[in-house]
């Protein structure tokens, strides 16, 4: 049972933990979090594979302080202002990324934007102090299931995924954390959570949209329909590789290909497959290819939300 009390040796050993990949529960103010070194494309997959998400939502990098987020994100004028009223706390901004920072391409859901927040809970900061990583970390629940508020929670739906659950007791505030858009000119709330609108508002000195719904702009939570598409076309369920068409492949037994190949996983690992989708299809993608054959992917376990990223990509062509 991975079920631990928060005190300076488990957070130790958990920060060890993601450092080699694993995953680690935590708490913070607002929910429990399921976290995984962002900059590990591996560990990432792992997040998804334990929730049981049949899609790829971005997920938010929790990090230890505002230059740590700086790093990998850029922070215009009024990201600033609202980062240094809210954080450390139950704010997250989603930012303009840093494309060669590091951060893996399934964290940002192929993005170019990423999600940043800097809890403010003792135990998420002394893990992030510790493990001096940034922290990619969904609530700790199965898909579909609510947010986790008390360790126990957490065990109950993802039993032994995570090397370790950092138990702190019952979250502050019991609610995710409020979500802003501010990548753009204008601001704009995503999600309603620990932080009101109002208290943005009153420290921007002006109005922000609103898009819970995704009315205004594309990507609200859920939505998300600007997700990377390639600008070549997808072609799904290949069995062969045209002239001219590039090969995302899967498993052993390859057709034959004149172009670019990249395997997903030669020995048909969907978590290794999950890791690499987002860098395959931007590396695939190239000049002079048309159309991307896509060899046939299981639909169980990481399948289904692989598949259902090349539906849409195929569907979504840009
Ligand atoms: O309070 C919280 O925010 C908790 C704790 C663990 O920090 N985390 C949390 O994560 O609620 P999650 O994965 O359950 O929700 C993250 C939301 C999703 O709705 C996702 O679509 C949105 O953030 N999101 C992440 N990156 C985004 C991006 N680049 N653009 C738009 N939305 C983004
Ligand atoms: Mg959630």
């Amino acid at each position: 049972m991975p079920l631990v009390p928060a005190t300076p040796e488990t957070i130790a050993q958990a920060a060890e933990a993601l450092r080699s990949g694993r995953l680690v529960a935590f708490a913070t103010e607002t929910v429990y979090g399921l976290g995984a070194d962002a900059t590990n494309s591996r560990a990432v997959a792992g997040i998804f594979e334990a929730k049981g998400r049949p899609r790829f939502n971005p997920l938010i990098v929790h990090v230890a302080d505002f230059a740590a987020a700086e790093s990998f994100a850029v922070i215009g004028p009024k990201g600033h202002l609202l980062a240094k009223a809210f954080w450390p706390g139950p704010l997250t901004l989603v930012l303009r990324r840093r494309a060669q920072a590091g951060i893996s391409d399934l964290v940002t859901a192929g993005l170019e934007t990423v999600a940043v927040r800097v809890p403010d809970h003792p135990v998420s900061l002394a893990l992030l102090n510790s493990c001096g990583l940034p922290i990619a970390a969904p609530s700790a629940n199965r898909s579909g299931h609510v947010s986790p508020t008390r360790a126990e929670h957490v065990a109950a739906d993802l039993g032994d995924a995570a090397a370790f659950i950092l138990d702190a007791g019952p979250c502050r505030h019991g609610l995710e954390s409020t979500i802003v858009d501010a990548s753009g000119e204008r601001l704009v709330l995503l999600r309603s959570g620990a932080v009101t609108i109002e208290a943005i508002e009153a420290v921007l000195g002006e109005k922000i949209g609103r898009s819970l719904d995704g009315g205004e702009r594309p990507q609200a939570p859920g939505q998300l329909a600007s997700h990377y598409a390639p600008r070549a076309r997808l072609r799904l369920e290949a069995e062969t590789v045209g002239s001219g068409e590039a090969l995302l492949a899967f498993g052993a037994d390859l057709p034959d290909a004149q172009g670019p190949v990249f395997n997903l996983s030669a020995t048909g690992d969907l978590v290794e497959a999950a890791a690499n989708l987002f860098a395959a299809l931007r590396w695939l993608d190239q000049e002079g290819i048309e159309t991307i054959a896509v060899m046939p992917l299981p639909e169980h376990g990481l399948g289904e939300a692989i598949n259902d990223r090349l539906r849409r990509g195929a569907a979504e062509r840009r």
